[in-house]
């Protein structure tokens, strides 16, 4: 089956929980990126809606698809996010942050009324971490803030401990977010308590956000071939 096509499928079936007037998160990654050309064919046949997007790359994409975008200072309500995920868990639990924009996701992603995650079948796991949790910090120190974190999930029992330092496109440099961070990607392999977790690694000084993302997402869309898996927060499983 094509990844591509199952990725088509979950971004089309997004588009039901658009209305007119909405203010939209715009998600980053090749999902999300599916969603926002199609929300872009949505404004040219004239729905009326405007973008926040979640990163450079998505910002770049919207504006080349024709998608209106709003400056998040002007914003007063988030109605609706439409994201990808890198790995999902059945209690809607994620881990974000492959592509290196789970700062603006996690901020956008907490103010939204409404969040939908966009996958195709390879995302669901019974448990999170199989996956290299990515982390967000600040490049003063962090190499002592990879020791903490490296420290970090041993406490927290995950199977994996080794914690490295993502690169870019020249493999000589680190790779830089959009807000000027480092990313280091915990390979943890099982998370046993992703929000305790969560919580710890939060509580690192360098850390500046983690891919972990804990009772964030309502509605899970994850695409097949021919059809879509909808999950709905509070839904019996
Ligand atoms: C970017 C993300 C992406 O949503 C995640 O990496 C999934 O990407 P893709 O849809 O390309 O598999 O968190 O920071």
């Amino acid at each position: 089956m094509s990844d591509d096509i199952a990725k088509i499928n979950a971004a089309a079936a997004a588009l039901d929980y658009v209305e007119d007037g909405m203010t939209i998160g715009l998600g980053t990654g090749s999902t999300a990126a599916h969603f926002v050309r199609l929300l872009g064919e949505r404004v040219r046949q004239g729905a009326v809606v405007l973008g926040v997007p979640t990163s450079e790359a998505t910002r770049a994409l919207a504006e080349a698809t024709g998608v209106p975008l709003v400056d998040l200072a002007r914003v007063t309500q988030i109605h609706l996010v439409v994201d990808g995920a890198d790995e999902i868990d059945h209690d809607f639990n994620l881990i974000k942050g492959g592509g290196g924009a789970l700062l603006r996701e996690k901020i956008i992603a907490s103010a939204a009324d409404h969040v939908v995650i966009i996958a195709d079948q390879s995302k669901p796991v019974q448990r999170l971490g199989g996956f290299p949790l990515p982390i967000e910090v600040a490049p003063f120190g962090f190499t002592i803030t990879a020791r903490q974190i490296f420290e970090v999930l041993r406490e927290a029992g995950c199977a994996g401990d080794e914690v490295t330092l993502r690169h870019g496109a020249q493999p000589t440099l680190p790779f830089i977010t959009d807000n000027g961070n480092f990313i280091l990607d915990a390979a943890c392999k099982s998370i046993p308590d992703p929000a305790a977790l969560a919580d710890m690694l939060s509580a690192i000084p360098g850390v500046i956000e983690h891919g972990l993302f804990i009772e964030l997402a309502h509605t899970i869309i994850i695409g097949g071939e021919d059809d879509v898996e909808v999950w709905e927060e509070g839904d019996d499983e």
